[in-house]
């Protein structure tokens, strides 16, 4: 996953302009960074590995492309960092995606010097081909285009024109006063136009003094047509927080109680939920646990069977989707190709799509035949906590609706929003029992019915800040295998809410601490079999939500104890746009 920003001005401003476009889309990856420009007839490129830093001393060009990165293919290096160039540095070139036959062109390429280990590389020294014989940057690069195989999107330069070219992964072109610019995400392309083209696959760009656009990978001319959108670019301020992380955590109070107020949306999908053959919830990560507690609470409160697959999986199980399939695609950033595929597939099918999504303007957002907006705001932190938060309550109110219960459902989604607060106000109980499990090895997660997806997501969390090996489990799954894992101290966070899973939850609780594990209890009631105890209310089927947000915290002040960086942790990327 990777953040591509590129622009073409009569002004002189388009290395820093870059610059600061990239700072909007280093969430898409931020192992390294690079931009290329042209500098006294020849292509200057600066890479760096780690973050974008506050500032960067630009000189004035016309032409400039930038990249962040996440690496897929080769190391973390400032070798393997974008953009590349051909043999000469006549051209730079940014990508986003992954060559599945970069191995078979490579060897092609045998009289070519090559610096680095990345598949990317072998797309500039493939257009170097091409231009050599002749021809154009655009022709070049749609000739190559069509040789990859793969979810790619690339934008190359040779100092006087750009060309970009896209399949799968998104690529935005925006009209300046005063030339173009495009890049990976529309919402950075705000500060500077509302006039936005959203490339289509198979589309390819040439950006100079005009535009020129071709579709079929350049073999046809197309008319470019600019869409205005209505959007203004969305920014988020640390404040007094130390971390985005924290900020976000802190917001979910605000952003539950605008679901409520904006629940009347709601009606339409349940409405299609209601007539579909077959409801297919589909997500990745956190977003999955949303979609897995849905299975529970249409169950529970709807008496309805609806599907879940995880979105990578769905490929493999999808054959029975017929144009009367809904599919309700959950997505943050409504990017993450393994979530995208998918829908893709069952649109062919003809299959109604519903895209539960918090990025306006994302892929999922606007391929959807149903677009609902989380309307969670903007979320910087990679690990999610707003927006999976605003997933849940969407799931609890789509449930609820569809058996015309939404006043109940805004009711208890009220009262989680109150136990967040409640919480937040006693979260250095959380990070006391941080301090005791920062050095620990292994900690397992158990929960039943409701609670399962949030045993899932607790073990998500952990993992994916603190780096510390966690596991979640449905309680019931403990005797068959789990319980071997338990030794002395070993920690078990037990989730025991005040519904049909308490009694077998706390025999759960009492099979591991007869085997000396350190038990952790969380929900309304205490009990001698816990160790540690954090109330958490019980605000029916919404408790799943404040003990999300015990999660949250605790992932949190791990992370921050162990020296990490809550926003950015190692490896990971806010969307994972490829598969
Ligand atoms: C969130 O904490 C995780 N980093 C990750 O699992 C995320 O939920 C998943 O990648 C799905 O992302 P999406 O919601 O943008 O599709």
């Amino acid at each position: 996953m990777c953040g591509i920003f590129g622009e073409i001005t009569s002004k002189q401003d388009a290395p820093s302009t870059v610059f600061s476009g990239l700072k909007d889309i280093e969430y898409r990856g931020y192992d390294s960074w690079g931009i290329a420009f042209p500098q006294n007839g020849s292509l200057k490129v600066i890479k760096k590995v780690g973050f974008l830093p506050k500032t960067f001393p630009l000189p004035n060009s016309s032409v400039s492309i930038g990249h962040t990165r996440w690496a897929t293919h080769g190391g973390v290096t400032e070798i393997n960092a974008h953009p590349h160039t051909d043999c000469k540095g006549k051209i730079a070139l940014v990508h986003n995606g992954i060559v599945e036959n970069f191995l078979e062109l490579k060897v092609k390429l045998k009289n070519h010097h090559f610096k680095s280990e990345t598949d990317s590389e072998v797309i500039a020294h493939l257009i170097e081909e091409e231009k050599n014989k002749g021809k154009s940057l655009t022709d070049s690069a749609s000739y190559v285009f069509r040789k990859l195989a793969g979810m790619n999107a690339i934008v190359v330069t040779d100092g006087k024109e750009i060309v970009a070219c896209k399949m799968g992964s998104p690529l935005v072109v925006g009209k300046l006063k005063d030339g173009f610019a495009l890049a990976s995400d529309p919402n950075a392309l705000l500060p500077l136009t509302n006039h936005l083209i959203f490339m289509e696959d198979e589309q390819i760009v040439n950006l100079n003094s005009q535009i020129k656009m071709f579709d079929k990978k350049g073999l046809r001319q197309i008319n470019p047509k600019f869409k205005d959108v209505p959007w203004v670019h969305v920014q988020s301020e640390l404040k007094k927080y130390p971390h985005f992380m924290l900020k976000e955590i802190y917001e979910q109070p605000e952003v539950l109680n605008s679901i409520v107020k904006n629940s009347h949306e709601i009606e339409k999908v349940s409405q299609l939920i209601k007539k579909a053959y077959g409801t297919f919830l589909i997500a990745c990560g956190s977003a999955s646990y949303s979609c897995l507690a849905g299975v529970y609470l249409f169950s529970k409160f709807a008496k309805k069977h609806v599907n879940f697959s995880i979105g990578s999986e769905f490929n493999y199980i999808q054959d029975y989707i017929t144009p009367e399939s809904l599919l309700i695609a959950v997505s943050q950033s409504g990017e993450s190709m393994d979530t995208l595929e998918p829908v893709v597939q069952a649109k062919a099918k003809k299959a109604k799509i519903v895209g539960l999504v918090n990025v306006l303007g994302s892929t999922l957002y606007r391929i959807a035949d149903y677009p609902l907006l989380l309307q969670a705001g903007l979320e910087k932190a990679v690990a999610s906590t707003k927006a999976l938060t605003a997933m849940f309550a969407m799931m609890i109110l789509l449930a609820f609706t569809v058996v015309g219960k939404r006043k109940e459902a805004e009711e208890i989604i009220k009262q989680s929003a109150l136990e967040i607060s409640s919480i937040l106000k006693r979260k250095n109980q959380i990070k006391k029992l941080a301090d005791r499990l920062k050095s620990i090895q292994h900690i397992y997660i158990l929960g039943r019915g409701l609670s399962y997806p949030v045993a899932l997501e607790t073990a998500l969390k952990i993992k994916e800040l603190s780096y510390i090996h966690s596991e979640g489990f449905a309680g019931g799954e403990l005797k068959h295998g789990v319980i071997a894992m338990i030794e002395k101290g070993t920690p078990v966070i037990v989730y025991v809410p005040n519904d049909e899973t308490k009694s077998a939850m706390l025999s759960n609780a009492m099979e591991v601490k007869a085997r000396g594990a350190f038990v952790i209890g969380i929900g309304p009631e205490s009990n001698p079999v816990f160790d540690f105890f954090f109330k958490v209310a019980d605000v029916g089927a919404s408790s799943m939500i404040p003990h999300i947000v015990f999660a949250q915290l605790l992932a949190y002040f791990l992370t921050t104890k162990l020296g990490h960086n809550p926003d950015k942790p190692r490896n990971l990327a806010k969307s994972v746009v490829v598969r």
